[in-house]
C-alpha cells in the first residue's frame, strides 16, 4: 500500500536522510552524496547531499534523451501576443541547449561565473537558463517589468560575467524595447560584463552596432555544442533577486541537489502530474514560480512545460487560459489568485470557458498570494476541479504548505493554504517565542534544518540571511508571515509581518518606493502602504509630508512621484495612488504607522497603538480614505 500524506510527513521529520535520500535517487548523480543531510552550527539550514555532484541540465532534458524520450514535447510556446504556437521536443531542446551552451564557453563564461537574463517568457529565455546550468554558470533572471536601476542593482550585485537579453517585450500590444533599459543600466552599474547577446526579435530589433553586442542566432548556428559538467549538490544554480524590507533586493541562493530533489518530489506530491503529462504554470520566467513550475520542475519530471507570453484577460480574451488548457490537455495548471480575479472581473459568467474540454485537468494550484475565497470558489464551480491555495516564497523555491493531490486528496478549506509539505515542520509564534493556541494568529515559523530547495543563503549576504531569518526565534526559520493553525492543523497564511506588499502576485518592498519619494526635493518625509484592491490584492499607496516653504502643484507632484517610481523601479510597481498630507501618525518614538494607516485604507477595524504621539494626526488620513474618524 502506498504511505497516506500522514506517514509522508512523519518518514521526513523522523528520517530525512532516509526520505530524501530516496527521493534523490530517481535523479542522476555524477558522483553520490557523502551525506544527505549536514545539519550543524555552522549549517543551522541545513545542506543538502553533501559531497554530491550531478547536472541539472542533465537531469531535465538529456537524460529524457538518453532513455529514448527524444522525440516527446519539452516545451510548448504560446504567444497570443505575437500570435505564434511552436512545440520543441526534449532532442531538440538538448540540441539548442548545448549549442547556447558552447556560445555561453566561447565567451568566456566559467563554471561559478554568473549570467544575467533579460527576457520575456519566451523559448529563449528557457533555454538560456539551462545552458547556464549545462556548464555550471549561475544564472540570474530579471523580470521584464523592473526598470533600469533596479536591474542596475542587481547587475552590480551579481556580477555577471555576460548579458543575455531579448531585443523587447510586448506589453499590451506595444512593443517595448529593452535595449534603452539595458544601456541605461549599464550606465548605472559599477561592474561592466564582458558582453551581451541579443535574442533578436522581428518586432524590435535592437542595435548590434557594438564590439561587445552579439546576435543570438549568429551565436547559436557557430556554436561548438558544450556537454553538461557535474557541480557539487551545494553549488548555486541561481540567485534570484526578490524585495525585502529594505530598498536593496536580496539575492535567493538555490542549490543544485537539493532543489532537484524537492522539485521531484513535489510534481508528483503535490501537483499529482506523472510523466508525459502537460504542466503550465501561467507566470513568468522572472519570478521563483516561472524557475520551478516553468522550467526545472516539469523537465525533471518529463513533462512538457508551456510557457506562455500573455496574460489571463486581453491577449486577445478571458477566455484564453480555459482555450490553452483544452488545446494542449494540461493536467496540472500553475496560476495567481489575481489572474482568477482579472478573468472573473472579464468574464464573471464563466461564458469563455464554455466549450473548452478540460477532461484531462487535474486541478489548479494557486500561488503569490492569499486567495480570497470568493475567487476560489468561483473557478472551482466554472471548472469543476480542486483549486489548491498553496504557500510558498522566493526563500522556499517550492511549497511549504499545499494539498498533496498526487498522495492524498484532503478536503480543501477556502482561505486556507492546507497542510505542510514533508520536512516542513510549521509552528505559529507569538512575541516571546511561544506557540499559539490552534485559530490564534501568530508569525509564521518553520523549524530548523529546512527541506531541501530552500535557499541556504543570500548572495553576498549571509550575515543579512541570518538577520532577517533567523535571528527573531531561535532555531527557527521566520517567514515574514503571519497567520494561523486550525484544529485539523490547515495553516491560514493571512498577511506580512513586515514591509513586503505584494501586487499582482509580484512581490514589492515599500521600502524601496519610500526611497524613490523621499528623493523628491519637495518631500520632506514619506510612507507607503500595500492598500487592499480587488483585482491586484494590494497596490502601493504613498503619502508624502512636503518640506516646510514647499510651494507646488499638487497635481503636478503627483505625476512627478508616479514617474520617478515608474522609472526607477517599473511599471511592475503599478504606483498611481500618492497624497500630500500635513503629517504622518507616528508613535512617540517617531516609528511611522503603516499599519494604522494601511487598516485606515482598507477600511476594516482599525488599532491604534496607545504609543501614537497625536491621535488627532489620523483624522485627515481617515478623510483620505473617505471613512470617518
Ligand atoms: N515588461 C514590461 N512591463 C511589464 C511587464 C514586463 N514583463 N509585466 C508587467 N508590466 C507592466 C504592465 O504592462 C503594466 O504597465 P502599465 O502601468 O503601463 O499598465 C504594469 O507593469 C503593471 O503590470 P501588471 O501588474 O501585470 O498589471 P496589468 O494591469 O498589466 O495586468 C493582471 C493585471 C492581473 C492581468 C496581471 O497582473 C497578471 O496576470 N497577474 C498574474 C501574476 C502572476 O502570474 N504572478 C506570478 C506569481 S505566481
Ligand atoms: P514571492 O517570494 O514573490 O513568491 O512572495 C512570497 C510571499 O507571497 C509570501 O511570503 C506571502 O506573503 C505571499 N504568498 C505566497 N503564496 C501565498 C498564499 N498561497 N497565501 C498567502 N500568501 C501567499
Amino acid at each position: 500500500m502506498r504511505p497516506d500524506y500522514r506517514e509522508i510527513r512523519e518518514a521526513a521529520s523522523a528520517r530525512p536522510e532516509e526520505f530524501w535520500g530516496q527521493v534523490a535517487n530517481g535523479l542522476h548523480w555524477d558522483r553520490r552524496w557523502d551525506k544527505v543531510l549536514l545539519h550543524d552550527a555552522d549549517n543551522p539550514v541545513g545542506r543538502w547531499f553533501v559531497g554530491g555532484e550531478l547536472n541539472a541540465c542533465f537531469n531535465c532534458v538529456d537524460r529524457h534523451v538518453q532513455a529514448g524520450h527524444g522525440d516527446h514535447i519539452a516545451l510548448i510556446y504560446e504567444s497570443p501576443v505575437t500570435g505564434t504556437s511552436e512545440w520543441l521536443t526534449f532532442a531538440v531542446l538538448q540540441d539548442q541547449v548545448a549549442r547556447f551552451a558552447g556560445a555561453l564557453l566561447a565567451h568566456n563564461v566559467q563554471k561559478g561565473d554568473r549570467v544575467l537574463i533579460y527576457m520575456p517568457n519566451s523559448v529563449h529565455a528557457v533555454v538560456a537558463m539551462l545552458a547556464c546550468a549545462r556548464i555550471g554558470a549561475i544564472h540570474s533572471v530579471v523580470f521584464g517589468g523592473f526598470a533600469a536601476k533596479e536591474l542596475a542593482t542587481r547587475i552590480d550585485d551579481a556580477q555577471p560575467v555576460l548579458l543575455v537579453a531579448a531585443s523587447c517585450g510586448i506589453e499590451k500590444g506595444i512593443v517595448l524595447p529593452y535595449q534603452p533599459v539595458i544601456d541605461e543600466a549599464l550606465a548605472l552599474a559599477s561592474h561592466k560584463p564582458l558582453g551581451l547577446i541579443y535574442w533578436q526579435r522581428a518586432m524590435g530589433p535592437a542595435e548590434l552596432d557594438r564590439a561587445d553586442h552579439y546576435d543570438w542566432t549568429a551565436e547559436i548556428t557557430s556554436a561548438k555544442p558544450a556537454d553538461c559538467v557535474s557541480v557539487a549538490a551545494t553549488d548555486p544554480l541561481y540567485i534570484l533577486y526578490t524585495s525585502g524590507t529594505t530598498g536593496r533586493p536580496k539575492g535567493i541562493v538555490r542549490d543544485t541537489g537539493g532543489y532537484l530533489a524537492a522539485l521531484s518530489w513535489s510534481m508528483r506530491g503535490i501537483y499529482d502530474c506523472p510523466p508525459g503529462e502537460t504542466f503550465w504554470a501561467a507566470s513568468d520566467v522572472g519570478w521563483v514560480v516561472g524557475h520551478s513550475y516553468i522550467v526545472y520542475g516539469p523537465l525533471l519530471n518529463r513533462n512538457a512545460t508551456v510557457i506562455f507570453e500573455g496574460k489571463p484577460v486581453g491577449t486577445p480574451d478571458a477566455g484564453i487560459f480555459w482555450q490553452l488548457l483544452a488545446k494542449h490537455r494540461v493536467r496540472s495548471f500553475f496560476s495567481a489568485p489575481t489572474a482568477i480575479r482579472a478573468i472573473k472581473q472579464a468574464d464573471s459568467e464563466g461564458r469563455f470557458a464554455a466549450g473548452h474540454d478540460l477532461s484531462n485537468l487535474r486541478a489548479i494550484f494557486l500561488a503569490g498570494e492569499r486567495t480570497d475565497p470568493e475567487s476560489l470558489r468561483w473557478v472551482a464551480q466554472l471548472t469543476g476541479k480542486p483549486v489548491v491555495d498553496h504557500w510558498w516564497q522566493t526563500e522556499t523555491g517550492w511549497a511549504i504548505c499545499a494539498n498533496p493531490l498526487g498522495i492524498e486528496e484532503h478536503p480543501l478549506k477556502a482561505g486556507s493554504t492546507s497542510l505542510p509539505m514533508p520536512g516542513w515542520a510549521i509552528d505559529c509564534l507569538d512575541g516571546e517565542g511561544q506557540t499559539v493556541l490552534p485559530g490564534q494568529t501568530g508569525a509564521i515559523v518553520a523549524k530548523l534544518p529546512l527541506p531541501p530547495g530552500a535557499a541556504p543563503t543570500l548572495w553576498n549576504a549571509p550575515a543579512a540571511y541570518e538577520q532577517a531569518y533567523l535571528k527573531r526565534y531561535r532555531g527557527y526559520y521566520l517567514s515574514g508571515d503571519a497567520g494561523y493553525i486550525d484544529d485539523d492543523g490547515y495553516v491560514f497564511v493571512m498577511t506580512r509581518i513586515d514591509d513586503v506588499i505584494n501586487v499582482a502576485g509580484h512581490r514589492l518592498s515599500s521600502s524601496a518606493i519610500e526611497e524613490v519619494l523621499a528623493a523628491h526635493p519637495a518631500i520632506a518625509e514619506c510612507a507607503v502602504i500595500g492598500a487592499a484592491d480587488e483585482l491586484k490584492g494590494q497596490v502601493p499607496v504613498g503619502l508624502v509630508v512636503l518640506k516646510a516653504g514647499v510651494s507646488i502643484a499638487v497635481g503636478d507632484l503627483q505625476a512627478e512621484l508616479v514617474a520617478n517610481v515608474r522609472a526607477n523601479i517599473g511599471p511592475v510597481a503599478a504606483f498611481r495612488q500618492v497624497y500630500v498630507v500635513g503629517q504622518l501618525p507616528k508613535t512617540r518614538s517617531g516609528k511611522i504607522l503603516r499599519k494604522t494607516i494601511r487598516q485606515i485604507a482598507d477600511g476594516g477595524d482599525v488599532i491604534v497603538p496607545a504609543t501614537i504621539e497625536d491621535r488627532s494626526v489620523l483624522a485627515p488620513i481617515y478623510a483620505l480614505f473617505g471613512r470617518a474618524a
